[in-house]
């Protein structure tokens, strides 16, 4: 049976959704049915297709109760609304169904598994669920929910033990891993175990964060990929470490190996986007054994840079192809990408130095891919900017001395005091540099040398903002192709 409040929110989003022009929304990355979405929830492949599930709260712009939202697509590009999968209609999780991942179970079934969040005297309560359907409609487990309190380790919050990873191993056991803090209030990640996905039972501390990056540790992820155990998680109240974390909300990607008793021996950590909007990631595995990531295109501390008449916050970042190459993250858009490549136009041997403009490079909805090299002389700065009109622009910027790569949107109409720039340390390869641009009206995502470092910001520049401009202090050569992107 669906609840009152389940059909309400279907009803409504239907209803809204009409009242958004395609043209208020990215043409690529998809956005909210309407309203409010944070993170990117049980993105999987179930029946031939993409699942993207999110956190939702239709009725308005900020956050509010969370439901899940549902969409499903072939390619990743292209998504089709679903209706919305839950609403935090139970006594275990009225005050939000929050973030999780989801499987096929061994029935054939799409089995979601999501944290539940309760209040009991005042004190928040979060607990894991399941709920199962068919790739359209969900039934929440008579049983839920399936782990609790009394589930935990010794010192084990029970306030924070959110968002559950599931998965199935080889030999179709099912295991999770959940965001969660020990006794000393430092994130750790918990591993699960399960024969049938309904009765879970403690298996081991995979990880803990020892009080080094942030505090709590949310919204995990755990794969294997080219030879490592990779975990991804998103910290809450980071410090800056140089240029490699930001303060607040950031994100880890750390590199490891499991040892027998399944606890991650950490190798490496970097942060996974080195831009101001990206959290919460989630993986999954293509049919041809790609890794695909996408993550919330967003920072909860700049969630006011925003169209304030907009029926819809919040994006998801374009999907992305991830490897591990010499030991780092490597990003790429998904090649589907190139199924949408419109006309195309490039240049060779441009010699930038005072502010240029290449004749058919313009457009918000691009792919646009340089390369830099040094011309006689060298240059100390080479500027891109773009979404540019004739009052606003959005910039990013390289210093190839230090190799300094940095996005900045202060110009780009906003006018709330957060974060509007970013700046991270390219590999240095004498003044060279390749550059991606992924532009989608209100998004830009750039990619440095082939994926090994990326840069994602949000834009809400009003009005046509379609000009790109380059510029340069000294000299610098650079090869262009721009492909519009069309749908
Ligand atoms: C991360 C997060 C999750 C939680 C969800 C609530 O952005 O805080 O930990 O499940 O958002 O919407």
């Amino acid at each position: 049976m669906m609840s009152e409040m389940l059909k309400k929110a279907q009803e409504y989003e239907v209803q809204q959704e009409k009242k958004i022009a395609e043209t208020e929304r990215p043409v690529f990355h998809l956005t909210p049915r309407v309203g409010w979405m944070n993170d990117p929830n049980g993105f999987s492949r179930y029946g031939e297709r993409y699942h993207m599930f999110y956190q939702y709260y239709p009725y308005g712009t900020n956050w509010g109760p969370m439901h899940w939202g549902h969409a499903v697509s072939r390619d990743l590009l292209h998504w089709e609304y679903l209706p919305a999968a839950m609403a935090p209609d139970q006594e275990y999780d009225h005050f939000g169904c929050f973030s999780g991942g989801a499987v096929e179970d061994e029935n054939g079934n799409h089995m979601l598994m999501y944290t539940g969040v309760s209040r009991e005297n005042g004190q928040e309560v979060q607990t894991q669920c399941i709920a199962i359907g068919d790739g359209v409609t969900y039934q929440k487990y008579e049983k839920n929910p399936v782990l609790t309190g009394k589930d935990l380790p010794e010192g084990a919050s029970t306030v924070d033990f959110r968002d559950p990873r599931i998965w199935r191993e080889t030999d179709g056991t099912y295991r999770c891993a959940v965001g969660n803090r020990s006794a000393d209030g430092s994130g750790q990640i918990l591993l699960f175990q399960s024969e049938n996905g309904l009765d879970w039972k403690f298996e081991q501390i995979l990880s803990q964060n020892q009080n080094r990056y942030g505090k709590m540790w949310e919204c995990p992820d755990f794969f294997s990929l080219d030879g490592y155990d990779v975990l991804l998680v998103s910290p809450q109240d980071m410090e800056a470490v140089e240029k490699e974390f930001i303060p607040g909300n950031g994100t880890l990607c750390v590199l490891g190996h499991l040892d027998e008793e399944h606890r991650l021996a950490e190798e490496k950590i970097q942060t996974v986007d080195y831009g101001i909007d990206f959290y919460a990631p989630q993986t999954v595995e293509a049919p041809d054994g790609r890794r695909i990531m996408i993550g919330w295109m967003q920072n909860w501390d700049t969630c006011g840079v925003r169209n304030p008449e907009s029926k819809w916050f919040g994006q998801m970042s374009c999907p992305r192809e991830i490897r591990i190459e010499n030991g780092k993250l490597y990003q790429q858009p998904v090649r589907e990408l190139a199924q949408y490549y419109g006309e195309k136009v490039s240049y060779q041997n441009v010699v930038v130095e005072k502010e240029t403009h290449l004749d058919g490079i313009c457009g918000s909805v691009l792919d646009l891919q340089i390369e830099l090299i040094p011309a006689e002389g060298g240059y100390e700065e080479f500027i891109l900017r773009f979404a540019k009109n004739e009052k606003h622009y959005s910039e990013f910027h390289f210093e190839p001395e230090q190799s300094l790569a940095t996005i900045d949107r202060t110009h780009s109409g906003v006018c709330r005091a957060v974060m509007h720039q970013r700046t991270c340390v390219a590999a240095k390869n004498e003044g060279k540099l390749k550059i991606r641009m992924i532009l989608d009206r209100f998004s830009a995502e750039i990619f440095l040398n082939d994926g090994e470092q990326v840069m994602t910001m949000t834009l809400y520049t009003e009005g046509e903002a379609e000009e790109i401009q380059f510029s340069a202090k000294g000299k610098v050569c650079m090869n262009v192709v721009a492909h519009r992107l069309e749908k």
